[in-house]
């Protein structure tokens, strides 16, 4: 079924002129005209703090954006508002600007410290407000929160303003097909379905490893770290998608239901729990980083080991880990199942039988792979492991995207799926707060690790301890 076109509407970018919105959020709205998803009816307002012309923010977007048809008539539907976002004069400005506009969404591609007073302002300028129909949205970036109290103290200030359904809380790991895909393969499947629970699946790990280091990004990442910056939203979200039970319908509050269950499940450890299941990791040369502290402890690599306390998970590890400048690129999560409960296979040694793994490659190298054992072929009867390999590039084409194309295209529909709600949310930070304390009171050390490597030792100890091992980084 073809999708509809997006109804007319106005997107207003705060933080016009930035890296997100030139990089990510502009090439998918030139995406999302060439698939005719949007078109002439569509008006998009940047602003930023500098003095500048329509034409000045138009060529600054041309430098990621297709040199099509499509991007020189959408050009021409884009206008540039100058203004400080603590300003009342920005609001009185925007006020006049959007005139009689019907729809709009104002996208928050901002710092984190403006979500709550720009939405405030917003609101006492009238903008939120809801009539004849037309809708009024608001989309903010993360950071959403530094911790459980700011993210429910953020939550507060917001939805006193306005309603849960006006607020799509980005997340964009939810724009990635691979992650969309996760329930796909699990409620389209009933092979993989029916052994998706405790007792044939024996632990799960969920990695997204990267090369890059932090870079120009020291003030930013001194004051967040690891743990912040990519668990309680990218890898809880993709927890989330893993654990969750399938849902009564297709509808966002469905399975935002289901997704928020899994992480009120999630259990918070106690403080002798956390300092042992919660592993840190800093790359040698961090502290050089320009703005950040020469005696920083922030990790730039966390890997934890998570119970989910349900009927379909009790026992069964989730371990997690991510990290910055770390061997390959690579963001996975890998699904190994129990060994079979007797070793018939004599003449093959224990050693060889390893278990049946389920590895999902979110990126790079979209992929899907199955390890299971079949007969070497021979007089004696023998078990060897082999892979059944799907590769998203045989059969489709996913690249060429940013990830932001379904989640704008979404916020226009209204459609709230792949957003966060406010339970997840904070749900999220209830479950890593218990490590935030721990090593906010200087307990669980940072161990430094060599760039290029596969992070700090603790992290292998960490599954060691359990008589496992952690799935090779980039293999
Ligand atoms: C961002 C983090 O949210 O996600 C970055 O702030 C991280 O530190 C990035 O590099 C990873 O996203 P992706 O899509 O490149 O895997």
């Amino acid at each position: 079924m073809a999708l509809k076109k997006a109804p007319p509407a106005t997107l207003v970018i705060f933080g016009g002129t930035g890296d997100l919105a030139r990089r990510l959020l502009v090439p998918a709205i030139a995406n999302l005209c060439e698939d005719g998803l949007v078109g002439e009816d569509l008006q998009i307002i940047g602003i930023g703090s500098r003095e500048g012309t329509d034409e000045d923010l138009r060529a600054g977007l041309d430098e990621f954006t297709p040199k099509d048809e499509c991007w020189s008539r959408l050009r021409g539907q884009i206008s540039y508002l100058r203004g400080d976002f603590t300003q009342a004069q920005l609001f009185e400005d925007l006020t006049k600007t959007l005139g009689k506009a019907g729809n709009v969404v104002f996208y928050l591609a901002t710092p984190a410290l403006f979500f709550g007073p720009i939405i405030e302002s917003l609101a006492k300028a009238g903008l939120m407000e809801e009539q004849n129909g037309a809708f009024r949205r608001v989309a903010v970036e993360k950071p959403f929160g530094h911790d459980l109290a700011s993210a429910h103290a953020l939550n507060e200030q917001i939805l006193n303003v306005i309603s849960e359904q006006q607020i799509y809380r980005i997340d964009h790991f939810l724009g990635k097909e691979t992650v969309q895909n996760i329930m796909v393969a699990r409620f389209a499947n009933p092979w993989l379905e029916a052994v998706w629970n405790n007792r044939y699946i024996d632990s799960v790990q969920i990695t997204a490893a990267e090369t890059v280091d932090v870079g120009t990004r020291g003030a930013f990442y001194d004051a967040t770290g690891a743990l912040r910056d990519m668990v309680p939203n990218h890898l809880f979200q993709l927890l989330a998608m893993v654990g969750m039970e399938p849902p009564n319908d297709l509808s966002a509050d469905s399975i935002r239901t289901e997704k928020a269950k899994v992480l009120v499940a999630v259990r918070e450890p106690t403080p002798a729990e956390a300092k042992a299941d919660g592993v840190r990791g800093q790359y040698a040369g961090y502290r050089k980083t320009a703005d950040v502290s020469p005696k920083s402890e922030v990790e730039t690599y966390v890997a934890l080991k998570l119970w989910v306390d349900s009927w379909r998970w009790a026992g069964v590890p989730f371990y997690l880990r991510t990290g910055k400048a770390l061997k390959a690129r690579d963001t996975e999560i890998v699904v190994t199942f129990k060994p079979v409960p007797l070793a018939l296979f004599r003449d093959t040694p224990v050693a060889h039988m390893p278990p049946n793994r389920l590895v999902l490659q979110l990126q790079p190298d979209e992929a899907i792979d199955l390890d299971f054992m079949v007969k070497k072929p021979g007089p004696k009867m023998q078990a060897t492991p082999v892979t059944l390999d799907f590769k998203y590039a045989d059969k489709f084409k996913i690249g060429g995207r940013t990830g932001y194309e379904t989640l704008l295209y979404d916020m226009m529909m209204g459609d709230q799926t792949l957003f966060q709600r406010a339970d997840q949310i904070e749900a999220g930070w209830a479950a890593v707060q218990p490590f935030l304390d721990v090593w906010g009171k200087g307990k669980g050390k940072v161990e430094t690790y060599k760039k290029g490597s596969d992070g700090p030792e603790g992290a292998a100890e960490l599954l060691e301890r359990d008589g496992r091992q952690w799935h090779e980084i980039g293999a």
